[in-house]
């Protein structure tokens, strides 16, 4: 089928909700041509430099905006905030100003959501979220993508979140699913959900787009049909006071195979598990190796139905896309 082309140009992105239904589909379409013919020479971005502004510590978020400039044939500059004077000697908006006459892009990771708003206030040049507390939209693209890449038709697909409910990932991820027209169950403890207002917010939007959005804090019942099982880090970056909190509230929230099985769709190859990682498996890390696996087992972790790598290799498409859709001179 002939996928219909959108004009994203000079866009920023940041929360998913910035775009339409059909400016997400195209960016997941766009992000599957771009992984068939992946190039290494091309010169979609040619001309093009970015800034790669982090305050928090990233391996796939930072890796795959440099690769997918690179690719292209644009550049990128890595900007730690601690080497920066953002938020320290400068403000936010001053520094947008500059970095704005300079980079024709800016992808920021950090803690609040007001930063990267206020980057592409001053900046006046397209702004991507690549994390903040608030949401992860480049991770919920990739979500997206890789789950058609298992199941194409995303309206029959079934998403379990489990675990910290309230945190930038399973936010994004609920508001892909309901803008997706998806089902999709945040499975969390009630002190980890996120607000009322929120979740009657993604309910109607799912409901819009024929989808449905709840929330289950019983993970036996929520993960019944599942074809995805996503997890996520019980303690996110700038929580690291929570840690022992968390580890009570969110035991019972483990994903290992008694999990899986209850979904009912394991014999049948009918689902699958993702984490956007870095995740504490078993062993894996010096935590874990005394602790014992946190929020997946290694038993999952390493399954054949667990498509976390192909997850992260996809962060590298989608980010892609959205440099390509929001910054070359032509609609691709
Ligand atoms: N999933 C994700 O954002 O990974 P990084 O923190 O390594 O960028
Ligand atoms: N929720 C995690 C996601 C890491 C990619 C965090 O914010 O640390």
């Amino acid at each position: 089928m002939k996928k219909t082309k959108v004009d994203m140009r000079g866009m920023s992105l940041l929360r998913l909700e910035d775009l339409t239904h059909d400016q997400m589909m195209y960016l997941i379409d766009l992000a599957d041509t771009l992984k068939k013919q992946r190039r290494f020479d091309g010169n979609l971005l040619k001309g093009r430099h970015i800034a790669l502004v982090f305050e928090k510590m990233s391996t796939r978020t930072r890796c795959a905006a440099a690769v997918a400039m690179a690719d292209e044939g644009g550049r990128s500059e890595y900007l730690s905030a601690t080497e920066i004077h953002l938020g320290k000697k400068e403000s936010t908006s001053d520094t947008a100003r500059v970095l704005g006459r300079m980079f024709d892009g800016i992808f920021f990771r950090g803690y609040e959501q007001k930063t990267v708003e206020l980057l592409a206030e001053y900046s006046k040049v397209p702004v991507w979220n690549g994390l903040t507390d608030e949401c992860h939209p480049t991770q919920a693209l990739a979500d997206l993508m890789t789950i058609r890449e298992n199941f194409p038709r995303l309206q029959k697909v079934k998403v379990v979140y489990m675990g910290d409910g309230r945190n930038n990932v399973a936010t994004s991820l609920m508001t892909a699913c309901a803008m997706a027209g998806m089902e999709f169950v945040n499975c969390t403890p009630k002190a980890l959900a996120p607000s009322l207002e929120m979740m009657k917010a993604k309910e109607k939007m799912a409901r819009l787009n024929g989808g449905v959005v709840s929330m289950d804090h019983n993970p036996s019942t929520a993960v019944k049909n599942a074809n995805v099982i996503y997890t996520d880090v019980w303690v996110s970056m700038g929580e690291e006071s929570q840690h022992d909190r968390r580890m009570k509230l969110l035991k019972p929230y483990q994903v290992n195979m008694g999990l899986m099985k209850r979904t009912g769709n394991l014999e049948s190859g009918k689902v699958i598990f993702l984490h956007c990682l870095p995740a504490f498996h078993d062993s894996n890390t010096e935590l874990t190796a005394k602790t014992g696996a946190l929020e997946v087992t290694d038993e999952v972790f390493e399954a054949p139905f667990s498509k976390v790598f192909d997850l992260a290799e996809n962060r590298l498409h989608t980010i892609k896309a959205l440099f390509v859709a929001t910054l070359s001179r032509k609609v691709v």
